[in-house]
């Protein structure tokens, strides 16, 4: 029996194994760790990628999300709108500003948060939006855009599983004041360790950033705000820098991949396959469907899980418990309920194996084990 991994990152590796190894090599004997050219050079590519004039790299997603709403002076008292169903990293940037979340309900058919909810959860203290594209899917942006501009909000814009994807016609982090990438391994632009990225059209957003990154230093060793540390080292950097060559024909693949379980997949009762944008496209950093689940608590979904594991097949919850529920964020007084249309996905929500090198064969073992497994779970009402 082939084992199905959810996502296999040494096959990537083994295409590029002779440039980044002797890119990196380059690297380790110039002796130049942090910052110099590997770092500006990438910063330079990624924004003309994204299609921002700035670019600012960082540790991570969450510092890339905290460094913008530090730079957007967002703070204690002000309320910023944003989905349950995402990582934890999303809201918990908003705490450690000291602004709150509010979460509102998704979209169940893209899993995004839904832009009509948006304006009945602005109040007077309501200052940004944080949008998340997530699984690769871009967020409606033309509506959370107008929503915006109208209220006069920010919008962060939370790329990190959607690198590459676009509305219409508009790569996902060039629409908002910012967009905020992870590079974290899994990601469709994956580095080698963590990394992350913030996009913005304001220079003087970019320019708060670099400071805030080192310090909050303005110039070497004079401190003009209480910053952290926060870069892209070198390594990094110019991995990412190969990586990103390649990152359309990664997503055209992942784009394949999801072509063909569509097909595989389109007979299987009682499942719902995602579906792709109407307008621009999905880079598929998951490709996640719902198994309908009448008892709302995820035990069917997760009999199937456990079927497709036995039969060597790896699937992901993402997420299992939608954030508004969190132990973390009981004092903000949501109940279960509250947002019916996440709380639901959080039980039927089951990724299966994708990455761009993802075989056939592969995937027709995948839709062969999930027919087994819905046979033996079917859904009673
Ligand atoms: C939607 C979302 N936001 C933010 C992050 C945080 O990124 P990082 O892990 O690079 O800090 C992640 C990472 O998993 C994510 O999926």
């Amino acid at each position: 029996m082939n084992r199905i991994p959810p996502l296999d990152l040494t096959r990537q590796y083994a295409s590029l194994d002779a440039d980044v190894s002797a890119a990196v090599l380059a690297v380790l004997r110039s002796g130049r760790y942090i910052g110099g050219a590997a770092v500006s050079d990438f910063e330079t590519v990624f924004a003309e990628y994204i299609g921002t004039p700035y670019a600012v790299g960082c540790n991570s997603g969450t510092d890339a999300l905290y460094l913008a709403l530090r730079a957007c002076d967002i703070g204690p008292g002000d309320e910023v709108i944003t989905t349950p169903l995402t990582f934890i990293a999303t809201a918990e940037v908003i705490c450690r500003v000291g602004a709150t979340p509010v979460f509102i309900d998704i979209d169940p058919t893209t899993f995004n948060l839904d832009p009509n909810r948006i304006a009945p959860a602005i109040t007077p203290r309501t200052k940004a939006i944080i949008p998340v594209h997530l699984f690769g899917r871009p967020v409606d942006m033309t509506a959370v855009i107008a929503i915006a501009q109208s209220h006069n909000l920010v919008v962060l814009e939370d790329c990190a599983q959607s690198t590459g994807a676009m509305w219409a016609g508009q790569k996902v982090g060039s629409m908002g004041t910012v967009g905020c990438f992870s590079f974290f391994p899994t990601k469709n632009l994956g580095a080698c360790g963590d990394g992350g990225a913030i996009t913005t059209g304001d220079e003087a957003i970019a320019h708060r950033i670099r400071q805030l990154r080192e310090h909050g230093q303005s110039e070497r060793y004079i401190h003009t705000q209480t910053g952290l540390n926060s870069r892209l080292d070198a390594l990094q950097a110019t991995i990412l820098a190969i990586k990103l060559r390649h990152l359309d024909h990664w997503n055209q693949q992942r784009q394949a991949v999801a072509q063909r379980y569509d097909t595989l997949l389109a007979q299987l009762p009682t499942i719902t396959l995602p579906t792709a944008p109407p307008s621009g496209q999905a880079v598929w950093n998951q490709y996640t469907i719902r198994v309908a689940d009448p008892q709302g608590d995820g035990s069917r979904r997760n009999g199937i899980q456990a079927i497709l594991q036995d039969q060597g097949i790896s699937s992901m919850v993402y997420y299992p418990r939608p954030l508004h529920l969190q132990p973390v964020y009981q004092h903000l007084g949501y109940r279960q309920g509250d947002l019916p249309q996440a709380e639901q996905a959080a039980a039927e929500v089951l990724s299966l194996p994708m990455f761009p090198e993802l075989t056939p064969e592969e995937q027709e073992q995948v839709a062969y084990g999930l027919k087994a497994a819905l046979a033996v779970h079917q859904a009673k009402p």
